[in-house]
């Protein structure tokens, strides 16, 4: 699937000033929304873990282009996964939590577009981590 580069690269430039705000309401609305995945973030540090997964979320945006690069990088990141007790139905839990988190934090800027730009490259993230996740279990 193409995913649509620019409005991705503007959009997430607007959430960038604003990382902090934005993990903090991802991770407010994944355990408000879906208290059942809490406990995998027991032991957590979660104000390093908001910065490790705005790291990805930026090596993702810088790789947009470079599909070899984005596709091993997250295929280790879903085989990591598989030791937090990470499941494949957590994904979307996690897809629609940080939908909202980018929906809250862009306000007017989250067009109709920039949510379908959005929610495809979130699909395809999700995809190559989940195949990170199964090789894994079945070589
Ligand atoms: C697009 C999807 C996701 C991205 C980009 C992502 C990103 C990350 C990153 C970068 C880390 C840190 C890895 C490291 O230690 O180097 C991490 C850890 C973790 N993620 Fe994810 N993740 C995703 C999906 C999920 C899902 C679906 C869950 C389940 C609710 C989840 C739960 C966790 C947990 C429990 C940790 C370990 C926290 C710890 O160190 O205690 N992640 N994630």
């Amino acid at each position: 699937m193409a995913l649509n580069v620019e409005l991705l690269e503007t959009s997430f430039a607007q959430v960038k000033p604003n990382s902090l705000e934005f993990t903090e309401r991802f991770y407010a609305t994944l355990f408000a929304d879906y208290p059942q995945v809490q406990p995998l973030f027991a032991k957590t540090n979660m104000e390093a873990q908001g910065k490790k997964l705005f790291q990805s979320l930026v090596l993702v945006i810088n790789n947009l282009l470079q599909p070899d690069v984005l596709s091993s990088a997250l295929k280790g990141l879903g085989t990591q996964h598989i030791q937090y007790g990470v499941l494949p139905h957590h994904y979307p839990m996690v897809g629609s939590s940080l939908l909202k988190a980018f929906g809250a934090t862009l306000g007017p800027a989250w067009t109709p577009d920039v949510q379908q730009a959005w929610t495809e490259a979130y699909g395809a993230v999700a995809q190559l981590m989940l195949e990170g996740e199964t090789t894994l279990q079945n070589s």
